[in-house]
Parts: C-alpha cells; sequence; structure tokens
C-alpha cells in the first residue's frame, strides 16, 4: 500500500471529532495516520484520550503568546515538522490562523464547521439556525482560506430542524453526522482525490454514496377525520 499521509489534529476542547478520526485512522488501510495531536490549552480533554490510543500529543498554549500569532504558530509549526506531518484537520480548534499559516498549508489544512456554509459561519450556529427558522442544518468539511469558515468545500451532511428542537437536541444531531462526515472527508484528502479549482473542490471518482445527504424523515400521516386539503 502507498504510504499514508501524516496527519495531525488540532483540538482545543473535547475532542469528539477528533476520536472519530482516530477511530478511522486505526485501520491500516485508511488513507491518513493520526501522527499528532496538538492542543493550544493543556487542558483540553481530547488530549487524554488521545494518549490513551498512544498517539504522540503536544501542547502549544496558545496564551502563553499572547498576541504573538505568528510566534504562537511557528511554536506548532515546529511540533508540526517535528512529527513529519503533511495534512492538519483542525477540529474544534478555536483560535483562528494567520494568512501566513494559511498559505503555508494551503490545500493541507481542513476543517469542520457545524453549519451548512456559506450559511452561519463563526460561533453558535445551533441557536442561529433555530433563531433563523431554517428546515435544514448540518455540517460542512471544507479547505481553509484566510476568511473564518471560509474556503472550498469537500463534504457536507444535512440534518432536519424539527419543531420542538432545542440547541442541545440540533446540537447532537448535527455531531452525529460530523463524526461520519469528517472520517470520510479526510480520506478523500489524504488519498489526492481532492482537486481544487478556484473556490471548488472537485472530488475524483465520487460516487453519489459519497455526498453524504440526509433526507427529512417522513412526516407523521395527518389524522383524515376532518381534513381537508
Ligand atoms: C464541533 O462541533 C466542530 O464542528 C466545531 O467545534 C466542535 C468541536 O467538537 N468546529 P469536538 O471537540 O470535536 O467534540
Amino acid at each position: 500500500m502507498t504510504q499514508r499521509a501524516r496527519t495531525a489534529i488540532l483540538i482545543s476542547g473535547r475532542g469528539s471529532n477528533m476520536a472519530a478520526l482516530l477511530a478511522a485512522a486505526a485501520d491500516p488501510a485508511y488513507p491518513a495516520e493520526i501522527a499528532l495531536v496538538l492542543s493550544n490549552r493543556e487542558d483540553a480533554a481530547g488530549l487524554e484520550l488521545a494518549r490513551s490510543h498512544g498517539i504522540p500529543t503536544a501542547v502549544v498554549e496558545s496564551r502563553v503568546f499572547g498576541r504573538d500569532r505568528a510566534a504562537f504558530e511557528r511554536a506548532m509549526e515546529a511540533e508540526l515538522h517535528g512529527h513529519g506531518v503533511r495534512l492538519v484537520a483542525l477540529a474544534g480548534f478555536m483560535r483562528v490562523l494567520t494568512e501566513g499559516f494559511v498559505a503555508r498549508w494551503q490545500d493541507r489544512l481542513v476543517n469542520i464547521h457545524p453549519s451548512l456554509l456559506p450559511a452561519f459561519p463563526g460561533l453558535d450556529t445551533h441557536a442561529r439556525a433555530l433563531a433563523a427558522g431554517v428546515r435544514l442544518h448540518g455540517c460542512t468539511v471544507h479547505l481553509v482560506r484566510p476568511g473564518v469558515d471560509d474556503g472550498p468545500i469537500l463534504a457536507q451532511a444535512a440534518v432536519p430542524v424539527l419543531p420542538d428542537d432545542t440547541e442541545a437536541t440540533l446540537a447532537a444531531r448535527v455531531l452525529a453526522q460530523e463524526h461520519r462526515l469528517y472520517p470520510a472527508a479526510l480520506a478523500w484528502l489524504a488519498a489526492g482525490r481532492v482537486r481544487v479549482e478556484g473556490a471548488v473542490a472537485r472530488i475524483a471518482a465520487q460516487t453519489a454514496e459519497g455526498v453524504l445527504a440526509n433526507p427529512l424523515p417522513l412526516p407523521a400521516p395527518l389524522p383524515t377525520s376532518g381534513a381537508r386539503g
């Protein structure tokens, strides 16, 4: 088999997407190998989980660097290069990266965002989706560009917004899809199947089943008595 792409996962918190990527990469046939989990916070819960899987971890505390984002990123890149990393997957990494970093990792830097981009970039996506009254919400895996949550889309999964949804129920429904979507999209990138044409990412040999879509559940039948229509 050809060499697997050495990949770093960058986290800031609980690391459930990281866990989904680790689980996928535990299969030797998966085209990416997780060479490093790096956190900008020592207290990120995901670090312990990564360690328990025997994955190398590193902490580069962003707060130590204050406003010097370039110095913070240089310290991170020392870790990335030290671990022979070729691809970087952001998974709940809560720092905005500089244009320089994004340019150096162009088309090798991928992010997951909990909305159907370009709707709802930024924070609090589930509350904003509920407030906007959208009927479909979801998640997006995209290549990173300098704008926040901007860049060519690799994959999206949609979920219905149900009438009694709260932020928590909607977040949980989206998160379940994130855990399916991210491993699939990272695999395409690691296998060299992604070609970028301007703002659009094309996936080689993509089948209909690779376009993850989650249709609405059928509505409950309306009572027939007195129904008009
Ligand atoms: C996810 O919802 C992801 O889409 C967003 O941050 C959250 C991270 O969750 N970027 P986890 O740390 O992967 O559990």
